[in-house]
């Protein structure tokens, strides 16, 4: 049996979630805006963040895995979803439930380039710094937590715990 301790409430999540929903809104007004969230972990993320931004967007997923069935990271990623729609030209924006390591969002721009998009930005829920290998810039984040394994808010472990509405941090 894991022991959970909450770390995020179910406010304090809303509550980041508008404020940057709002930024979002303002930096790209007038612009045509692509915002491709990664399976499976982002889904309630985006969902939240999508019915707070105020201009047009478009919505597609990709999806990555890089964890195994434990709390470490496999250190291999791989694409299980492609993209549906064209992002050629288009201002693009990677939806990223919780940036550990780096390593999944390094490898998933460099894929995303290969499709020549306009501009591409990072928005994540969770900036995870402590055990960051790589100088990936995150332009949006909602919170920053050190360190330990979360779930909850789409985040699991083995499956279990996506649908919890607060974010806590497992022990094991
Ligand atoms: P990175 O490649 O090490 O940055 O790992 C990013 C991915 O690992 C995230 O999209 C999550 O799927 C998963 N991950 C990293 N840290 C956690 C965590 O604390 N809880 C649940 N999943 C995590």
């Amino acid at each position: 049996m894991h022991t959970l301790e909450k770390v995020l409430s179910e406010e304090e999540i809303r509550n980041k979630v508008q404020g940057v929903a709002r930024t979002i809104s303002s930096d790209y007004k007038d612009k045509n805006l692509i915002l491709i969230g990664i399976l499976k972990g982002s889904f309630i993320f985006l969902a939240d963040l999508v019915r707070n931004i105020t201009i047009p967007v478009k919505i597609d997923f990709i999806g990555a895995s890089s964890y195994g069935s434990d709390t470490t990271t496999s250190g291999t990623i791989k694409i299980t979803k492609d993209l549906n729609i064209d992002i050629k030209n288009q201002d693009i924006m990677i939806i990223e439930d919780i940036v550990d390591t780096g390593l999944t969002l390094n490898f998933l721009v460099d894929y995303l380039k290969t499709f020549q998009p306009a501009s591409i930005k990072i928005c994540t829920h969770i900036d995870k710094c402590e055990r960051r290998e790589t100088k990936i810039k995150i332009d949006y984040t909602c919170h920053s937590i050190n360190k330990g394994f979360l779930v909850g808010y789409g985040l699991d472990c083995n499956e279990h715990y996506r649908n919890l509405p607060d974010i806590y941090h497992l022990k094991l």
